[in-house]
């Protein structure tokens, strides 16, 4: 069985990262090392209870480790504080204790709700994140951040908890809905675009293979990805240098997009960052920065993957002023500037605070025209 296996390296804190197929059936012995009792709460949604828990289940009574399970509703809703709470007083019910372990089994939903309440349960209990969504394997999972929604926007409130171990079950993205692999994907661009050319050119080659479910592709993708994400979080854990901001490429237009929509499930996160990576090289190309065959081939390559580059694929109307506002919500807003992510060319992205509202308003008309 082939299985690989990635340390994000933060000192007495840091923890592995397993890829590979067939992970969940073997769960026991992989995190039972990680455990101080033969005990965990399963949190997952109920879409995923459908295919996954099963297994988990199953593997975890195999290898004598007794579990809880908690089944929250499937989707964005379920980032609230009623659902937290809720979640909260069902895993005191549960008797998960000070020393105990919460296993997030899901995608980015589960990961951030589930990882939240352990962050606070007893003020701290351990969580193993368990993703099942090609988002959740190659970014969401990795790196502790955990959050809900506010009235005011989204991931808002929330913390830094890093998990004591990530199991990605690559088999477990064969149950996906092709337009769910497809928003993941866009998050696997992401990496070859911020600072690993050969990456993206691997990608125009091998993403077909990756999307089409290639095992080996899809491993080798979900490997990459995580040994980026793990160089990010170790070199910038909370997001204070600037190195971990510039995974937000394309995710401050994404945002403005998703925001725009009302979150209401017309755009899907990795949708709304395709649009928003396809921003960032159109910006960075107007700023006289990026060389435009560049951005073309970026563009080419999310719209033959099958993701959208432009926001008149939603059938959104209206002015580029009601996504403009959205902006000054977002996290990465400081002292009323917001930061951006831009870019000198496939794989050169480089954090800027010098776009201005009068440089949004025409990328906008684009994006909503085109
Ligand atoms: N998803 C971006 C980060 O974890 O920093």
């Amino acid at each position: 069985m082939t299985e690989t296996r990635v340390t994000v390296d933060l000192g007495l804190r840091s923890y592995d990262v397993v890829v590979g197929e067939g992970l969940i059936d073997r769960t026991a012995d992989v995190v039972g090392p990680s455990l101080t009792r033969p005990f965990v709460a399963i949190v997952t949604d109920a879409a995923v209870a459908k295919f996954q828990l099963p297994r988990l289940q199953a593997a975890l009574a195999r290898g004598g480790i007794r579990h809880e399970t908690i089944i929250v509703p499937a989707g964005e809703d379920s980032k609230s504080f009623a659902h937290l709470e809720n979640l909260l007083e069902r895993l005191l019910a549960a008797k998960i204790e000070r020393r105990d372990t919460v296993l997030a089994l899901g995608g980015g939903v589960v990961g951030d709700l589930a990882g939240f309440a352990a962050s606070i349960l007893r003020r701290g209990v351990a969580v193993i994140q368990i993703p099942t969504t090609l988002l959740a394997q190659v970014d969401s999972a990795i790196g502790g951040k955990t959050a809900i929604n506010s009235r005011q926007g989204k991931n808002l409130i929330g913390t830094f908890h890093q998990p004591r171990l990530v199991v990605s079950d690559v088999s477990t993205l064969e149950t996906l809905p092709r337009r769910e692999l497809l928003a993941g994907y866009a998050e696997v661009v992401k990496y070859g675009l911020i600072d690993d050319a050969p990456f993206f050119r691997w990608l125009e080659t091998t993403g077909p293979a990756v999307l089409a479910g290639e095992a080996g592709a899809r491993r080798e993708a979900v490997v990459a990805c995580s040994r980026a994400k793990a160089r990010f979080v170790a070199l910038d854990e909370r997001e204070t240098s600037g190195a971990r901001a510039l995974l937000n490429l394309g995710h401050t237009f994404g945002h403005a997009i998703e925001a725009e929509m009302n979150y209401d499930g017309r755009v899907l996160h990795g949708e709304a960052v395709a649009i928003g990576m396809a921003m960032a090289f159109d910006a960075s190309v107007t700023l006289g920065l990026c060389p435009a065959a560049d951005a073309k081939r970026v563009k080419h390559h999310l719209a033959t993957s099958g993701l959208p580059t432009t926001l008149s694929s939603f059938g959104t109307t209206g002015s580029a002023a009601k996504f403009i506002r959205h902006i000054a919500q977002d996290k990465k807003t400081s002292g009323g500037r917001t930061t951006f992510v831009l870019v000198r060319g496939i794989g050169q992205a480089f954090l800027s605070g010098d776009v201005e509202e009068h440089h949004l308003t025409p990328l906008f008309e684009r994006a909503l025209a085109a």
